[in-house]
């Protein structure tokens, strides 16, 4: 279907839906209509909360920083953030869905003008196929050294090697140094592995395509896995320093584990 008419297939598939939330008095102001939750299954509002939580525990974000959104999607991370970052903050975002970015400035920006959304016309097979650039040259749209925390919540998980290369050495571009990133990825391990192949994992990396392993190769971006050990080299090659000990979740049924997928915190050496 092309990308043109997508917005108003959608519209008109959720069009009931969304009605009879509003009669139901279902609506929330600050979660995206039917047909714009587009980030994955789970709570909108939850996810956000337990990321804030994330941010502020293991990368020490504070109200008065400035952050970047990788992947803004349509605004879940945002508008956790929305009454935590202070007006003396900033937050950026982009993203390469429209809907989302649209969303994201009509709702939340209205609210607070220190919150700001970009659409960054990036392929990716899954989310932007017609997109005009390749993420593995895309340069961020931002001034180098102007962050003090970056966070990509679910975002490496759809994007292959070449692409998390490049987006790791933007995100230290623009981070001050000293600046930290929060970053989500499925990593490969001795424990992931043993798991996947006693069938006890929820997903299944089964293909290698180069450096990372994916689900399906028809649709690669759909989820791609990661050795543990290749993402550090990657960190490292990006000048990106990683804090130990790795936060990992519990995609694969991991006995001991944080969140859902693995997480990663990073710094900008000083
Ligand atoms: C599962 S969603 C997560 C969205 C958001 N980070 C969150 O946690 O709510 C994955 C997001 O990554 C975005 N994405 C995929 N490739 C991208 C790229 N090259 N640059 C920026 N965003 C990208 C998609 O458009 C989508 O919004």
């Amino acid at each position: 279907m092309p990308e043109s008419v997508r917005p108003a297939v959608r519209r008109c598939i959720y069009f009931v839906p969304n009605v009879w939330d509003a009669i139901r008095g279902r609506v929330d102001p600050l979660v995206p209509e039917r047909g714009l939750r587009f980030v994955g299954s789970g709570d909108y509002r939850q996810v956000g909360r337990e990321f804030l939580g994330h941010f502020r525990t293991h990368a020490g974000l504070s109200p008065d920083e400035s952050v970047l959104d990788v992947g803004s999607g349509n605004g879940r991370m945002a508008v956790a953030l929305l009454n935590y970052l202070s007006d003396a903050g900033r937050y950026e975002g982009f993203d390469v869905v429209g809907e989302g970015v649209e969303w994201s400035r009509r709702v939340l920006t209205a609210r607070r003008g220190n919150f700001r959304f970009r659409r960054a016309d990036v392929h990716n097979r899954l989310y932007n196929p017609a997109g005009r650039h390749a993420a593995c040259r895309y340069r961020f749209p931002y001034d180098d050294a102007t962050f003090d925390f970056a966070f990509a919540t679910s975002v490496f998980t759809h994007m292959l090697a070449e692409e998390v290369d490049n987006y790791l050495r933007q995100i230290a571009r623009v981070l001050r140094p000293g600046g930290r990133c929060l970053l989500t990825f499925f990593l490969i391990n001795d424990e992931s592995r043993r798991l996947m192949a006693e069938g006890r994992s929820e997903l299944a990396f089964g293909h290698r395509l180069g450096r990372c392993l994916v689900q399906s190769v028809r649709k690669p971006h759909a989820a791609v896995a990661y050795e543990e050990s290749d993402v550090r080299n990657m960190l490292d090659d990006a000048g990106l320093r990683l804090r130990d000990p790795v936060l990992f979740g519990r995609w694969c049924a991991r006995a001991r584990w944080v969140g859902y997928q693995d997480m990663v915190v990073a710094d900008r050496p000083g």
